[in-house]
This record gives structure tokens, C-alpha cells and sequence, in this order.
């Protein structure tokens, strides 16, 4: 191992940073996801064995006779055990704050490595022993332990929200705000760049400027709360996507500051692609962008408080065999997947309804809103799961001029993405990209009440004079119509 150059360390790192660009090449459609996570997992076991090996030749010079790769590798075992157990026991539906909780970890490290570098730069290889940090050296060091530390604590307020167990106040997904939340946020941005500068311009050779580095951090910490904890819970996987991005940038900082290429282009990948993904949610959302990364900027509305019960009104409703009976003489069929389907697991329970009805040639399609469930590609997991073709299932500006040409659309455990309130200029989601489900010329909705969806409205849809009703839990009633079609 002692036989590796810093030019084959180069080449790996650039391997490593070719599979991650293929990674989110892959990423980008259900049919080559599989390759892309194989290029994803391959390219951080190249990157993790490559800076492993390279401490393991760095050792004898910089730290000698310590315990320095013991305690990597102790790390390395107890984290990937804690890592594997927490997704192989995580819930689909509860995917959102288990990405929280590890984005948290990751600004906490570029936090913890900043100091580690702060405090000893020579064991990074930064500079020789006993020489001060150079100017641009301290002013990475500052961007990414900021960056760090608001990733951190933010992300920890996102996990609490999302995950709704916590009675601790600002765990809870209403808004927490104050007179003058916001200039207090600026004041806070304002005193962090004063005493981040305070950092940098210090070049005294006894040692780094401990006193600002360290209010800098508690502070950037503080700020991090402060700008998360007046967004609501319906805003918070957006939140999660671009909390994701800012760990990234805080990676690429401190890239810059190791002078370790793969981090820099790692963290690059992260960073922007997070930003890009929460764009994409937001224009799904309808939600202002800017509002959101500025810590609810604004009056975005308090929607996510969960299933309201709505006023009674007189709604058509049918049985299994009902549905089963219009679905098997329709010729052109819809399924919209929503939230619902992914809590009753229906999905191999829809594939084989599906399949029944095709072989009684009727032709089936699914459609899918960018954010229906409660993650981005939610619904193209849950169906892949199932193994249902990819070219029966289609994005929403594909098949949105389709609905009203299309005898029966099945609305399973969908509701907010297909509200027509949408369109409606006075409504809380005006102007957010709905399927348009209401124009086909029968729609049978399965849900288990008259509940209102994420977004906590009523839906005009279900009260339509050619929507049928069919209660029940999804995976019992498809179940049902499966049973029902001969
Ligand atoms: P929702 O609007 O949340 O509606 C889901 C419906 O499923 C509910 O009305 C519920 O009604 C029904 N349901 C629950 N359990 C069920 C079961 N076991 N069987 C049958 N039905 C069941 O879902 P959607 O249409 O997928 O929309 C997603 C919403 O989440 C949007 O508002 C979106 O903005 C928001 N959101 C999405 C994301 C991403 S990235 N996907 C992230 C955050 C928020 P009952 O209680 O009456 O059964």
C-alpha cells in the first residue's frame, strides 16, 4: 500500500467522481436507477478505500505511533453498521427524515474536520509544521464550518418536523414565529461574516483566532434553527432537498481547504443537484422558491397539518365490484398512485388488477404527479417495486392532455395532486401542476374517508357527478377488485 503515488490517488478520485456523475445520470430515469445506484455504491467504496489507503501511507509522517487509523477504521465499522440497520429498518413513507437525520451528520463532519484542520493543519497536509494558515485557507475553512453548522442544526429541526413524534415545540410542524424573526436572522448572517473576516485576516504565527472561530460556529449553529423553524411541515421535504444541497457546498469547502479534488467535485455534484431538485418540488408545489431557502420569507401557508375531516356533503360512492365492473368494460384506463397506495403497500395488489385488465384488452397507463407521496420518484419506487413495465407509466406533462379522451381515470390514494381547487386563483394551492383527473369521463377515487390530503383541503373532484367513491383501505379494496374482475 506504501507503493501508491499521488498521481494514482489523483486518477482514483477522478474515477470515484466520473461514477457519481453517472450515478445521477442513472438516477435520472426509473429504467437505468439500478445502474446508477451500482455506479453511485462503486464510486464511494473507489473514494473511501483510496483516502484510507492514502492515510495508511500518509501515517508514518504525520502522525507517528498514533492511533489515528485504528479509530478510522472504528468509525468506518461502527457508522456503516449503524447506517445499514437504520435503511433496512426505515419505512418507505419515512424516508424524508432519515435523509434529515444523515444531512445533519454531514454538516456536523465538515464542522468537526474545520476545526480538526483549524487546530492542525499540517496533519491535512496543508501547511508544514508550524506555519501559519495562509488567507485562503482560513476563508474556506470559515465558509464550510459556516455552511456546516447551519446544515447541521437546521437539518435536525427538519428531522424533528418530519417526523411528528416529538411534543418539544420546535419539533412541531406549525411555524414557529416572531416580531422580527427576520432582522434577527440578518443580524445573526451579519455578526458571523464580521467574525468569520475576524478569523481570516488573523494571521498571528502563535495560533489560529480561536475566540471568533468559535462564536462564528455557535452562532452559524443558532442561525440555522432560527431560519428553519418558521417553515411549516408541508414545506420541509423541500426544506430536506435543500439542506442537502448546502451540505454539499459545506463538502466542497472543505475540499477546497484539503485540497482533495473528489471532495470538491463530490460535494459540487451534491450541492447543485440538491438545488436543482428543490427548485423542481417547488414548481411542483406551487411553493415560492426563494421563500423557502430564506427560512419562509413570506406568507407561504401553514398546508401539511395532516387530514382535516371535511364538512359532510353528499358524495356517490360504490362498492369493489362497482369499480371492477365499469373498470373491465372501459377501453382506456388511468391510475393515479398517490400517497394512500404507498401507506397500504397496494402495490403488487394494483400490478395484478392491472394486469387482469389487460388481458381483457383494456388499456391501462399509470400517471404520475412529480410530487406525489411524500419524496421526489416516490410513486415510480413503489411501482418499479412492483415490477410494472416503465412504458405503461407516465409523467404528469406527458399524459395530462390524455385525461380527457380517457373513459375511466382510478384515483388510488391520491388527493391533493389531483385537486381541481388548483386552478382556482383564491385557493391555498393555486397554481400548483395538477393530473388533471376531473376531465376524464368516469373517475372512481379509493380513500378511506372524506378526509382532506396533505395540503388540508376539501377536493371538488370527489363531489363530481361522475366520480364514484369506493372507501376502504387500498391494498383491501384493490384486492377486491382483482377478486371481482372475471
Ligand atoms: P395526499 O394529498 O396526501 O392524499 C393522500 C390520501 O390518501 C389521503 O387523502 C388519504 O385519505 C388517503 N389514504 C391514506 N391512507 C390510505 C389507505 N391506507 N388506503 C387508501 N387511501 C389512503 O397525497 P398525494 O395526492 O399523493 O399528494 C401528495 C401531497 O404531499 C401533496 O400535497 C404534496 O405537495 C405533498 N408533499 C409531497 C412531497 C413529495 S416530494 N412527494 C413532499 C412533501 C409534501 P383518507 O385518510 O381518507 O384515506
Amino acid at each position: 500500500m506504501n507503493g501508491l503515488s499521488m498521481n494514482m490517488v489523483t486518477l482514483l478520485y477522478l474515477v470515484a467522481s466520473v461514477c457519481f456523475i453517472q450515478a445521477l445520470k442513472g438516477l435520472s430515469s426509473p429504467s437505468t436507477a439500478r445502474a446508477g445506484n451500482m455506479f453511485g455504491m462503486s464510486g464511494m467504496a473507489i473514494a473511501a478505500v483510496t483516502t484510507v489507503a492514502l492515510m495508511f501511507k500518509l501515517r508514518a509522517t504525520l502522525a507517528p505511533g498514533g492511533m489515528g487509523f485504528a479509530l478510522v477504521l472504528l468509525g468506518v465499522v461502527v457508522g456503516g453498521a449503524i447506517g445499514a440497520l437504520a435503511a433496512r429498518r426505515v419505512e418507505m413513507t419515512k424516508m424524508p427524515e432519515l435523509v434529515a437525520a444523515m444531512h445533519s451528520l454531514i454538516g456536523l463532519a465538515a464542522v468537526c474536520i474545520a476545526v480538526a484542520a483549524v487546530s492542525e493543519p499540517w496533519a491535512f497536509n496543508i501547511v508544514p509544521r508550524a506555519t501559519v494558515l495562509p488567507f485562503g485557507n482560513r476563508l474556506e475553512l470559515f465558509i464550510g464550518t459556516f455552511v456546516g453548522a447551519v446544515t447541521f442544526s437546521g437539518s435536525v429541526i427538519a428531522f424533528g418536523k418530519l417526523s411528528g413524534k416529538y411534543k418539544f415545540r420546535l419539533f412541531q410542524g406549525a411555524p414557529v414565529r416572531f416580531a422580527g424573526q427576520h432582522w434577527l436572522n440578518l443580524l445573526l448572517a451579519l455578526a458571523i461574516v464580521a467574525l468569520g473576516l475576524a478569523f481570516c485576516f488573523d494571521d498571528n504565527p502563535l495560533g489560529p483566532a480561536w475566540t471568533p472561530y468559535a462564536l462564528m460556529a455557535l452562532l452559524a449553529f443558532v442561525l440555522g434553527v432560527l431560519i428553519i423553524i418558521p417553515i411549516g411541515g408541508a414545506d420541509m421535504p423541500v426544506v430536506v432537498s435543500m439542506l442537502n444541497s448546502y451540505s454539499g457546498w459545506a463538502a466542497a469547502g472543505i475540499g477546497f481547504s484539503l485540497n482533495n479534488a473528489m471532495l470538491i467535485i463530490a460535494g459540487s455534484l451534491v450541492g447543485s443537484s440538491g438545488a436543482i431538485l428543490s427548485y423542481i418540488m417547488c414548481k411542483a408545489m406551487n411553493r415560492s422558491f426563494f421563500n423557502v431557502i430564506l427560512g419562509g420569507f413570506g406568507g407561504e401557508t401553514d398546508a401539511g397539518a395532516g387530514s382535516g375531516t371535511q364538512e359532510q356533503r353528499p358524495v356517490k360512492s360504490g362498492s369493489a365490484d362497482d369499480a371492477a365492473f365499469i373498470l373491465q368494460n372501459a377501453e382506456s384506463v388511468i391510475i393515479v398512485p398517490g400517497y394512500g397506495l404507498a401507506v397500504a403497500r397496494a402495490q403488487h395488489a394494483v400490478k395484478e388488477l392491472v394486469d387482469k385488465l389487460t388481458e381483457h384488452g383494456v388499456q391501462v397507463r399509470y400517471a404520475i404527479h412529480p410530487v406525489a407521496g411524500r419524496m421526489p420518484g416516490h410513486m415510480n419506487v413503489l411501482l418499479a417495486e412492483a415490477e410494472v413495465p416503465y412504458d405503461q407509466v407516465a409523467e404528469m406533462e406527458d399524459i395530462n392532455s390524455e385525461f380527457g379522451q380517457t373513459d375511466v381515470v382510478l384515483v388510488l390514494g391520491a388527493n391533493d395532486v389531483v385537486n381541481p381547487a388548483a386552478k382556482d386563483p383564491k385557493s391555498p394551492i393555486a397554481g400548483m401542476p395538477i393530473l388533471e383527473a376531473y376531465k376524464a369521463k368516469s373517475i372512481i377515487v379509493n380513500k378511506r374517508s372524506m378526509a382532506s390530503g396533505y395540503a388540508g383541503l376539501d377536493n371538488e373532484l370527489f363531489y363530481q357527478p361522475n366520480t364514484m367513491m369506493v372507501f376502504g383501505d387500498a391494498k383491501k379494496v384493490i384486492e377486491s377488485m382483482v377478486k371481482a374482475v372475471e
